[in-house]
């Protein structure tokens, strides 16, 4: 059954709140403290709608985290089964240090629809093309980029790929430079850089590489109200990781997933600015107002858009 529309409301005042929390801290080299804040305001928040909600991607398991643990039930606990994802400060970094692109995310989905994705990496792409074949986690880095050149008309020194700029992409860059390509390296903040594919005038053709497994998930949420495509596949360290994974309910673990299997169903996704980046604009406080930038997905009724609102504090 669709999420009513009302909902989108509702989450819209989480994520803008929790990015309200959070900007009092942007600057102040404590991403703990920016971090506490939102995940405090997204849970009161959380707690004040009419739904029965579970949390299956928030801060961690419950003997890690007191608060937005896997498995929390959120709301009234009237209305409406629903499963919950956030991340109440995507870039801690970019907060503590009042660098753009920090985010507030939830994403929510009808109950069992969304992936409980473990506290792991996921090497992952993303693609405003949603034709199956031409990009794929398994090919090799030039194959991407010579199908998705002939795809889309346009020579790899005219595509831009965006990746996280880590020592474990070293050799990805080196190809990609190889080819030509125009990179966009970015030094945290995943979430957002798999989302700038979802409009041309972000200039992003492809994302890729290895992040969160949890962020993952949230793209590919809103990914998948925008119709771009998604492939993700979890990467663990050690053993431990993998019989958390498997406890969790993860029975294939080098499984490849693709968007229908990570999130289905309706979904609503909200991801606030805290700092100004590529994809929102970051908080602005005006007397005693504060002014946010949401991008806001809301599957069943085709509705994705960047909303600002003007709220009193
Ligand atoms: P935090 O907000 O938790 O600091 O995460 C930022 C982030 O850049 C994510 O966007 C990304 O998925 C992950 O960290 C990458 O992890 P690592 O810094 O270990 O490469």
């Amino acid at each position: 059954m669709p999420i009513d529309k009302k909902f989108v409301d509702f989450f819209h005042i989480v994520s803008s709140q929790a990015a309200l929390a959070s900007y009092k801290f942007v600057g102040k080299k404590d991403k703990k403290a920016a971090d506490k804040a939102a995940v405090d305001s997204m849970r009161a928040e959380l707690n004040k709608i009419d739904m029965q909600g579970t949390i299956v991607i928030g801060e961690g398991e419950l003997d890690k985290a007191p608060m937005l643990y896997i498995g929390e039930k959120l709301g009234t606990l009237n209305g409406p089964e629903l499963d919950i994802a956030v991340d109440p400060l995507e870039g801690t970094n970019f907060a503590a240090n009042n660098l753009p692109g920090a985010l507030s995310v939830i994403a929510v989905s009808e109950k069992s629809n969304l992936f409980a994705a473990p506290e792991t990496y996921m090497d992952k792409i993303s693609s405003n093309i949603s034709e199956q074949g031409v990009l794929d986690l398994d090919f090799d880095v030039k194959k991407n980029i010579y199908n998705l050149s002939e795809y889309k008309n346009k020579k790899p020194k005219d595509l831009t790929v965006c990746i996280l700029d880590r020592p474990r992409h070293k050799k990805k860059i080196e190809e990609l430079q190889k080819l030509k390509v125009k990179l966009k390296l970015i030094s945290d903040g995943d979430v957002s850089g798999a989302l700038l594919v979802t409009n041309n005038d972000f200039g992003v053709d492809l994302f890729l590489g290895i992040g969160g497994g949890p962020e993952g998930v949230l793209a590919a949420s809103a990914l998948d109200a925008f119709d771009c495509n998604f492939q993700g596949r979890f990467i663990f360290k050690t053993e431990q990781d993998r019989f958390r994974a498997n406890k969790m309910g993860v029975k294939d673990l080098d499984k490849k997933y693709e968007l229908k299997e990570i999130i289905s169903g309706d979904s609503i996704f909200c991801a606030t600015g805290v700092t100004s980046g590529d994809l929102v604009s970051g908080i602005n406080i005006e007397n005693d107002e504060f002014i946010s930038e949401t991008l806001i997905t809301h599957k069943s009724a085709g509705f994705k858009k960047i909303i600002k609102k003007k709220v009193k504090i």
